[in-house]
């Protein structure tokens, strides 16, 4: 119900693209000014009148003056911008240079600035990156040490994992890690886990940040030609990289009813704004060769924010969400006002930045069904961290009696969309388990795709390492190490 809401028609627009330091406004993209309320370091901030889509660095830095939080790529990539943001659910580390201000109501940011005690007793993650001389240039380290005391906070101690976002050039990470482990041991200062507990009080929201799916679906609804914003880790680059205006937007970060993962008598379903953090969290350890793949997505800020939902809608050929959905034979919900339909998965993909989707419809699920884990997950870039896949290769592979079962086999960057080799597929399904049935699924892959060559891989390495993939899934099948991590000499 939208009742006591004003529709977009009903709101005063502002001039786009009007930017500036210091003058208490900013418009960059986003038509119609919000008021926002969230904590910064311990105090209440309120703003009115800001443009939709400012992003929390540049408020930081040219509006507020706390230049400690540092802008390196603008784009979700190097981490120097990493801040804590604290609500109800626990604290993330997140890039504050792809986070729109609407998206933190109701929570609290933690800077840099604010990370010390008052009276200048240093947190214990400083206090260890002194001690083991941590940082050279220093450019990093504001991002550095956010990570490093959201993840002490969190009581993380895959240091590796919580600092791959985090791009240092100078100081080189073995000091960094030292650093990290040294602080592990030291108690969190009380202050960090009392900050949920001074939240901003439920404000009301704007009429463009709906509280429930219903409200979104009327919503939407009335102006489909909005643009949806979930985590912003792709929409966010649209603005600090193509400066683009948005035009309307609407947040999903308030839709409560759309977070989460729940069993159902069938299988699972996930709400399309539940994170990729919290999918590996809380559904990948059903799945461990998905966990394993989404280690690899992104950084920890970037599965912090961005959203399955986001990941799957926004049809890019060379997300690792989706192959590893469709394998794993997912059905994705779609709605529009009241109405509903769903599909499987990988009939939402209609070609090359098309999707099956009306204006005005919205994934609101993904359900999986029930199975037992047959899934192996490869993610292929030119980094192990922090990169986007060359090709992605979720094989579903159940076998029964020494042959295949009905196998799903599904890859990302090998076409204009993330798609399932059905070629391949039939080449496997009720066959034995042999090295000819791979080799015969493998022959049979060329003719399932057509890759391009850009420049994350040429065609020819591309279709290579996708059917290099079965062999893997083959030779893990088998018992062997397949992963390079865990060959030893
Ligand atoms: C540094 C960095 C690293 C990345 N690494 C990876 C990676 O390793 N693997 C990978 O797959 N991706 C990666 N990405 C891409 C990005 O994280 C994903 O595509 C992300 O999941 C998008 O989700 P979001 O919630 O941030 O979506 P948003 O940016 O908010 O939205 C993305 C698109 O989906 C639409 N949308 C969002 N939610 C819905 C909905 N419920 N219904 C309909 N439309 C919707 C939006 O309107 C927009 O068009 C990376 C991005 C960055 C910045
Ligand atoms: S400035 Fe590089 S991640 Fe934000
Ligand atoms: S200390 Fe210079 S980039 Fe890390």
């Amino acid at each position: 119900m939208l009742s006591s809401r004003r529709s977009f028609s009903e709101i005063p627009r502002s001039t786009p693209h009007r930017t500036g330091v210091g003058t208490g406004i900013w418009y960059r993209g986003g038509v119609i000014p919000m008021d926002v309320s969230f904590m910064l370091n311990g105090t209440s901030v309120t703003l009115t009148d800001v443009s939709p889509t400012t992003t929390l660095l540049d408020w930081l830095r040219e509006e507020r003056g706390l230049k400690g939080t540092k802008e390196g790529c603008n784009e979700g990539d190097c981490g120097a911008c990493t801040v804590m943001v604290t609500d109800v659910d626990g604290a993330l580390p997140l890039n504050a240079c792809i986070l729109f201000l609407p998206q933190l109501a109701g929570k609290h940011v933690t800077t840099v600035e604010g990370l010390s005690e008052a009276d200048g007793t240093l947190h214990p993650v400083q206090d260890a990156m002194i001690v083991h001389h941590g940082s050279q240039c220093g450019f990093c380290t504001p991002g550095v040490v956010m990570s490093m005391a959201t993840a002490h906070l969190n009581g993380d101690t895959d240091h590796d994992t919580a600092l791959a976002g985090n791009l240092c050039r100078c100081t080189g990470y073995a000091p960094i890690i030292r650093a990290a482990q040294e602080a592990a041991s030291a108690p969190v200062p009380p202050r960090l886990f009392d900050l949920s507990k001074s939240l901003p009080a439920a404000a009301s929201l704007p009429v463009n940040q709906p509280m429930t799916s219903d409200e979104l679906a009327a919503l939407y609804m009335s102006n489909p030609d909005a643009t949806l914003i979930a985590g912003a880790t792709d929409v966010g680059l649209w603005v600090t990289k193509q400066m683009r205006d948005l035009g309307d937007v609407i947040f999903l970060n308030k839709c409560a009813d759309l977070r989460g993962i729940s069993e159902t008598p069938d299988g699972w379903r996930i709400g399309a704004m539940t994170t990729i953090a919290e999918v590996e969290r809380s559904f990948a350890p059903l799945f461990p060769g998905l966990g394993t793949m989404l280690r690899r997505y992104g950084s920890a800020q970037v599965r912090a924010a961005a959203t399955l939902g986001g990941n799957i809608a926004n049809g890019s050929p060379i997300g690792d969400g989706s192959p590893a959905m469709i394998a794993l034979g997912a059905t994705i919900h779609l709605r529009m006002g009241d109405a509903r339909r769903q599909m499987p998965l990988e009939d939402f993909f209609v070609s090359y930045g098309k999707q099956n989707r009306r204006p005005g419809e919205f994934v609101e699920t993904i359900s999986v069904p029930h199975q037992a884990d047959t899934l192996h997950g490869y993610k292929l870039s030119k980094r192990f961290d922090q990169d986007i896949s060359a090709v992605c290769g979720c094989l579903n592979l159940p076998v029964l009696d020494g042959r295949f079962g009905a196998v799903r086999l599904a890859f990302g960057g090998m076409a204009g969309t993330p798609a399932r080799a059905s070629r391949a597929e039939a080449a496997l399904s009720g066959q034995p388990v042999t090295r000819a049935t791979i080799d015969a699924a493998m022959v049979a892959l060329a003719s399932d795709f057509t890759p391009m060559s850009d420049m994350r891989a040429s065609a020819g390495y591309r279709m290579k390492a996708a059917q290099n993939m079965l062999l893997r899934a083959y030779h893990s099948l088998s018992g062997a190490e397949t992963d390079v991590q865990e060959v030893r000499a």
